[in-house]
């Protein structure tokens, strides 16, 4: 007898990662993608539900925590070391209007019982930090992964657990398959009408060090700097400057002012930055609902969704696999 056919469309991180989960339980699993790199190409790749957390969105934090755990406990089993580029996030204030920002976070994170640790010797922790920057926390069970070696290995996972590869769809009554997880970011509307995922892009730059730059940062760096946010993510060859934020349709170009304000913040918190190679700009859209939280969940009988992961879909990958896994044995 065949295995239930599952055919997942979308070959980003989150539909890579219920395809993985699937197979592992028994299923046949199609991975229907475009050759187009997406939102998981350009992502940052933090794992960071303390740091990108807010007060109100509390149902955010609750399943990001959950994911973290999933990624700690082994989601990267079986995939190849040097995944994670970090095992920390130091979140920093340039000015007091920032440091009371950070405050506000710390003391809802508190409040949540999720406390994070107060530093007011920010160098000490991250010494290429700018003079005169003091003030911040640590969030000390928050990764990053790079994002790009992740969807490889992923992918690679797939291949040796017998999940094959389709081109991609634009109607569901294409799909021969028992099942259908809708995956494919900010296009799952087209498959599915009424889905209300909308495009935010975010600019996103890589910088390469150099020889004779100063050493690479150990954790994630987040700053606010003079009410705007910008995060450095390390890399074993260099940083990852994030991330603009605006809605302009399926834009993608990358923009001066983009850049500009990227750069200006990053060497504003780490000067040292100065020094390494611009070696690529990019623009991803990310999947945004009204709400903030993801869609992932059944649409009908033979179709689910896994999308809607706005800034978050590295971090909740695991845990929209599990929760398509248990749909999928009907066990939710
Ligand atoms: N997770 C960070 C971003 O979306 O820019």
């Amino acid at each position: 007898m065949r295995n239930n056919m599952l055919a997942v469309i979308g070959g980003g991180v989150i539909g890579l990662a219920v395809a993985r989960r699937a197979a592992a339980d028994g299923w046949s699993v199609r991975v229907h993608r475009t050759a187009e790199r997406g939102a998981s190409w350009v992502a940052g790749g933090m794992l960071a539900p303390h740091s990108e957390g807010w007060p109100g969105e509390e149902a955010q934090l609750a399943i990001g925590l959950e994911s973290l755990k999933l990624w700690r406990t082994g989601f990267l089993e079986g995939l190849p070391e040097g995944i994670v580029t970090a095992r920390q996030s130091l979140v920093v204030a340039v000015d007091r209007a920032d440091v009371a920002d950070l405050q506000t976070v710390a003391k809802w994170l508190s409040a949540q019982g999720h406390p994070v640790t107060p530093t007011t010797a920010a160098r000490d922790l991250e010494p290429l930090l700018a003079q005169g920057i003091r003030h911040g926390f640590t969030a000390d069970t928050e990764l990053a992964v790079d994002n790009r070696a992740l969807v490889g290995a992923l992918e690679q996972a797939c291949e040796a657990a017998g999940v094959q590869w389709a081109p991609p769809v634009t109607d569901l009554a294409e799909v021969d398959a028992d099942v259908r997880v809708i995956a494919n970011g900010i296009d799952a509307p087209t498959l599915w009408p009424g889905l209300a995922v909308r495009p935010v892009k975010g600019e996103v730059l890589r910088l390469r060090w150099r020889k004779g730059c100063m050493p690479l940062p150990q954790n994630v760096v987040r700053a606010r700097v003079h009410g705007r946010q910008v995060y450095l993510v390390p890399r074993p060859d260099g940083v990852v400057v994030g991330a603009t934020q605006y809605e302009h349709g399926r834009d993608t170009t990358v923009v001066v002012t983009g850049v500009r304000d990227l750069l200006d913040d990053a060497c504003a918190v780490m000067p040292a930055l100065g020094e390494y190679e611009l070696a690529e700009c990019a623009a991803g859209l990310r999947p945004m609902t009204p709400d903030g939280l993801p869609l992932v969940g059944r649409l009908d009988e033979r179709t689910l969704v896994a999308t809607g992961h706005g800034r978050n879909g590295f971090l909740l990958a695991p845990w929209t696999a599990e929760q398509i896994a248990a749909e999928l044995r009907g066990t939710r």
